[in-house]
């Protein structure tokens, strides 16, 4: 069955990991990442935006997750399977997700006021705890391309509230914003230095604000965002098979795996999936026109997402192995 975040987390703290948190909206995706991380020995967050609800339906989606575990005991290896509300917008929200058999959910107040913020976690919170599901809530506002305008630094998560907001809310978990964020385009090139090759240098994430967040929660289960790493690979193969991608930037590898070595036990990777596919199956129709078996397509993307996966898994969360 699905397990919530508690003990995974406890472990992955102490164990210098971080925990994979794959979206998912189709079989596909959740073959790959089920497949990847049976190979690998990973424990897994499955994880469900609004948007994977709008496209799939709950439902489904849930009733997927669910067969997720049996599908991995028939691939050779039981794992710990969480079921998780990505980006929750509201109560409503999350508790139609714990009402429909979710183990964990993100309740995101990060846009509201501070004491807002407070109020809607705690109130998510006491109704999750009640069904021993678990809670992620956030605190700082990650940037996006959208806010280009205004200065990163002002989002930045403030070390100085952390405790409060843990402490009065009673979340499991906390996600922070020190420089990630949502999508193929982290940074403008304006933020970004330019190597010999003209690729892309984005600026390092904020390890000083991550540390001092540290210091005033010991120990307490940190969740990054926006941790795609954007693999030249699939732009190139996108860029090269039709595609079109502008500037696009992620987090370099290097970075994520010292983030994992800390207290950020759940690292959450959804654009990397996309690019992956997308560049797979824009190759396939490209090479082969007279293809139009979707299983022709989407079986290499497959194949692909998992390899994927489990390189993350194993080179760059270090939860292979912690099954
Ligand atoms: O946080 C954003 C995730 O990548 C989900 O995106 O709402 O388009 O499914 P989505
Ligand atoms: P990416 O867009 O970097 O994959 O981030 C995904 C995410 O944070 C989902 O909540
Ligand atoms: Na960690
Ligand atoms: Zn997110």
């Amino acid at each position: 069955g699905l397990v919530n975040t508690r003990d995974m987390f406890a472990k992955a703290v102490k164990g210098g990991y971080a925990i994979p948190a794959y979206n998912f909206n189709n079989m596909e995706q959740l073959q790959a990442i089920v497949q990847a991380c049976v190979a690998t020995k990973s424990p897994v967050i499955l994880q469900v935006s609004k948007g994977a609800r709008d496209y799939a339906n709950i439902n489904l989606l849930r009733n997927m997750a669910r067969g997720a575990g049996e599908y991995a005991k028939e691939l050779g290896f039981e794992i710990p399977i969480v079921l998780h509300l990505d980006h929750g917008d509201s109560f409503e929200t999350c508790k139609e997700c714990i009402d429909n058999g979710f183990s964990s959910v993100m309740i995101d107040g990060s846009h509201f006021p501070y004491e807002e913020n407070i109020a809607l976690t705690k109130k998510v919170v006491e109704y999750a705890h009640a069904h021993d599901v678990t809670v992620e809530g956030e605190l700082g506002v990650l940037a996006g391309i959208e806010d280009e305008v205004s200065s990163a630094v002002s989002h930045y998560t403030k070390p100085a509230e952390v405790v409060d907001f843990v402490s009065r809310t009673g979340v499991d978990s906390l996600a922070i914003s020190i420089g990630t964020s949502h999508g193929a385009n982290k940074f403008v090139p304006s933020q970004c230095t330019r190597n010999a090759e003209g690729i892309l240098i984005p600026p390092p994430l904020r390890f000083d604000i991550l540390e001092e967040i540290e210091k005033e929660l010991p120990g307490f289960p940190i969740v990054l965002h926006g941790s795609s790493s954007v693999p030249a690979e699939y732009v190139n193969m996108i860029l090269q098979f039709g595609g079109k991608l502008k500037d696009s930037v992620g987090i370099p590898e290097e970075q994520l795996r010292k983030a994992a070595k800390s207290a950020v036990c759940k690292i959450n990777i959804d654009s990397d999936g996309r690019l992956a596919m997308t560049a797979v199956i824009r190759k396939v129709l490209a090479e082969k026109p007279g293809e139009f078996d979707p299983r022709k397509y989407l079986g290499p993307a497959r194949d692909e997402l998992k390899k994927m996966y489990m390189h993350k898994n194993i080179n760059v969360l270090g939860s292979a192995n912690q099954a």
